[in-house]
């Protein structure tokens, strides 16, 4: 078959453009999608049970009005499920996932974050109002995501 010479050009550009766009794409997917980024705090998470922060998840005081919440999020819950503290205090919550990406999700705040196996994701939160806040999962995590869920009592 005998190509016109125009419809030899676009050909040509057209591989060419999608050849870029292809290269493109896969320097952007290594160089975003195949490294956690360098901030974050990693962890074993086949191991969270030797580990010195997850081996024994929950509060602790760090000092009058702030607290440590270490939590393993796991289909289809979080560990522990319930916490509690007085109303006006700082809530550290560093998350990790014991299996797949789950989400830390506090309805009615600004605390809404990934939680993926091998880090320790972090957020924290004033809570200034008294009252029993939800915990949900925004990230489909599978049949039982719609139901995992935690709680935290703010007493006043
Ligand atoms: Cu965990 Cu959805």
């Amino acid at each position: 078959m005998h190509l016109h010479k125009y419809e030899k050009i676009w050909l040509v550009f057209g591989i060419g453009s999608l050849a870029l766009f292809l290269a493109v794409l896969g320097v952007a997917a290594f160089a975003f999608g195949h490294q956690p980024p360098s901030h974050m705090t990693t962890v074993d998470s086949q191991n969270l049970s030797e580990d010195p922060l997850f081996s024994e998840p929950g509060l602790t005081q760090i000092n009058e009005s702030t607290y440590r919440a270490t939590l393993i999020a796991q289909a289809f819950g979080y560990n522990p499920n319930k916490i509690e503290v007085p109303v006006g205090s700082t809530v550290i919550f560093e998350v990790t996932s014991a299996d797949v990406v789950h989400s830390f999700t506090i309805p009615g705040t600004n605390v809404n974050f990934m939680v993926t196996p091998g880090h320790v994701n972090m957020a924290e939160h004033t809570f200034n109002e008294p009252g029993e806040y939800l915990v949900i999962c925004n990230e489909y995590c599978g049949t039982g995501h719609h139901y995992m869920q935690m709680r935290i009592e703010v007493i006043s």
